[in-house]
């Protein structure tokens, strides 16, 4: 029987969920939870994607994909869950994974200019992630960041709203203090 991975976890990296309102979300965890806004992006085909930190590196993440007639809202329901691992790790766990395990592997390298880079080396991938599925078919994912999220550079669009909208939004470290 093979073993193990034996490829450090750092607890999780994200965990996903879908919204039916990035607007309404992203307000209710900045200014509910008081967990800051740090990533905000459009996503090809309408929908957007965010990234909160909730504190020791992990994140909180809503996705939002544009609503389709007739079809009942995907909102509430989770989408995945990212364990964090060290970016010389990733190759290894993927090897692992696909080559040792026969689990079926989908790679994506998130780039910020583009939605996914060919070469593990391009300076523009800000994370690097293995989509898999878990017995029950829960979709987990292995994910190595490479740029630390800051919202003065990474909240590029703003939220939309349940119909699509995008409505104006200033994250919550990017408003001013008003002093006492
Ligand atoms: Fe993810």
């Amino acid at each position: 029987m093979a073993s193990a991975l034996k490829i450090p976890f750092h607890n999780v990296s994200h965990s996903a969920h879908i919204c039916s309102d990035m607007h309404a979300s992203t307000k209710f965890l900045e200014e509910v939870l008081g967990m800051p806004l740090l990533m905000l992006i459009d996503l090809p085909g309408g929908g957007q994607h965010s990234f909160h930190d909730m504190g020791n590196g992990g994140m909180m993440s809503y996705m939002w994909f544009p609503p389709e007639p007739g079809k009942k809202s995907l909102g509430g329901r989770a989408s995945h869950l990212a364990f964090c691992v060290d970016d010389e790790d990733f190759d290894g766990a993927l090897a692992y994974l696909r080559d040792e395990r026969k689990l079926e592997v989908r790679t994506i390298y998130h780039g910020l200019e583009r939605p996914s880079c060919e070469d593990p080396n391009d300076p523009d991938i800000w994370i690097r992630s293995m989509y898999f599925t878990d017995p029950d078919g829960y979709q987990l994912e292995i994910a190595s960041l490479r740029t630390a999220l800051d919202p003065r550079k990474h909240v590029l669009t703003q939220p939309k709203n349940a119909k699509g909208e995008k409505v104006p939004y200033t994250p919550l470290a990017l408003r001013e203090t008003v002093a006492a």
